[in-house]
């Protein structure tokens, strides 16, 4: 059987990034503070440096994104690197070319770290296993499976608005099943701490019970709400899902959707987060999305804070291998 890949270096530092499974949450903590180091207030200049001079970051996206692709892009040329964005629906792997073969060809051109997002389970760290001993990779979002910069920027933002994370309620909602999101989400909080993970969904979104253990499930959203610090919301992952969708969206809005009488039932000061993209009118109205209890904006912005931090991390683990 093959072994995990470790994700870390002899010095404990970050050499890959594939999940937030088992993941210190030391390490995380320390992320999350270098991040703050990153913020960008509004109306000020983007926070730069030049840990990253020299060096080329490579995104391969086989699925679409904004959101991650386009942070990972300035998170990298804030640091000084040299970005390149392989569209790979037009690059040759559309010809035959193999994920191994088109990372040997990108190598060959001296790239340092790849960030990868593939709908195939396996395929970061397939690529990860390929990579020379001097070039790491980063997940941009693997299949149903692991997001984790989604998982860590969404630490970062619920520790900005509530302080720490013990004695939080926190509540995830919608298609839990199908998303990498809610179970990146799920290793970052519990490592650090979070008093209670509820998952709200119906029966067929619902993860299998094997995952997720130490949340408490419900199917009533009323009941999962109550009380709630923090509320998550999810998108349908239609592309994930084999099985029918659900049809009647308006019976599903009803049921699962996030609207201002609902989110009275979670504590006044909760706050309404979102990975995005959001489906307006599905699983939240215009109301909560725009509404002062929304963090979905300093969500996006702390993606780049956090891409950055993971960045200038595994350069500056790399130097501390350096011969
Ligand atoms: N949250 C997230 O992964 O968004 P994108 O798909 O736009 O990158």
């Amino acid at each position: 059987m093959t072994q995990p890949l470790p994700q870390l270096d002899t010095n404990g530092r970050l050499r890959h990034l594939i999940t937030l499974d088992g993941l210190d949450s030391g390490l995380m903590r320390e992320l999350l503070k270098r991040a703050q180091d990153y913020q960008c207030p509004p109306g000020q200049l983007p926070p730069r440096g030049d840990n990253l001079r020299n060096w080329t970051v490579a995104s391969l996206f086989a699925e679409p994104s904004t959101r991650t692709r386009a942070s990972f892009e300035l998170a990298a040329r804030r640091l000084g690197a040299d970005v390149l964005n392989l569209d790979v629906m037009l690059s040759s792997r559309i010809k035959g070319e193999s994920i191994i073969d088109t990372i040997y060809t990108l190598e060959a051109m001296q790239v340092d770290v790849f960030v990868i997002r593939d709908a195939q389970p396996g395929t970061v760290e397939l690529v990860a296993r390929h990579v020379g001993d001097q070039v790491s990779v980063i997940s941009g979002g693997e299949a149903h499976i692991s997001h984790p910069t989604q998982g860590l920027l969404d630490a970062l933002t619920i520790q900005q608005h509530k302080g720490d994370f013990r004695g939080l309620t926190v509540t995830i909602v919608g298609d839990i099943r199908h998303s990498r999101v809610a179970r990146s989400a799920h290793c970052a909080l519990t490592a650090l701490g979070v008093a209670e993970l509820r998952l709200v969904a119906p029966m067929e979104m619902m993860p299998e019970l094997h995952e997720f253990q130490a949340a408490r499930r419900f199917s009533s959203f009323d009941e999962g709400i109550a009380g709630a610090d923090v509320v998550m919301m999810l998108r349908i992952q239609k592309e994930r899902i084999a099985e029918a969708l659900p049809t009647d969206i308006d019976r599903y809005h009803e049921l699962y959707g996030l609207t201002p009488a609902r989110l009275a039932r979670a504590k006044p000061q909760a706050i309404v987060m979102h990975p995005g993209p959001m489906n307006r009118g599905v699983e939240i109205t215009s109301e909560v999305a725009d509404g002062p209890q929304s963090v979905m904006r300093r969500q996006v912005a702390n993606g780049v804070a956090i891409r950055m931090a993971v960045l200038a991390h595994i350069a500056e683990a790399r130097r501390g291998r350096a011969p």
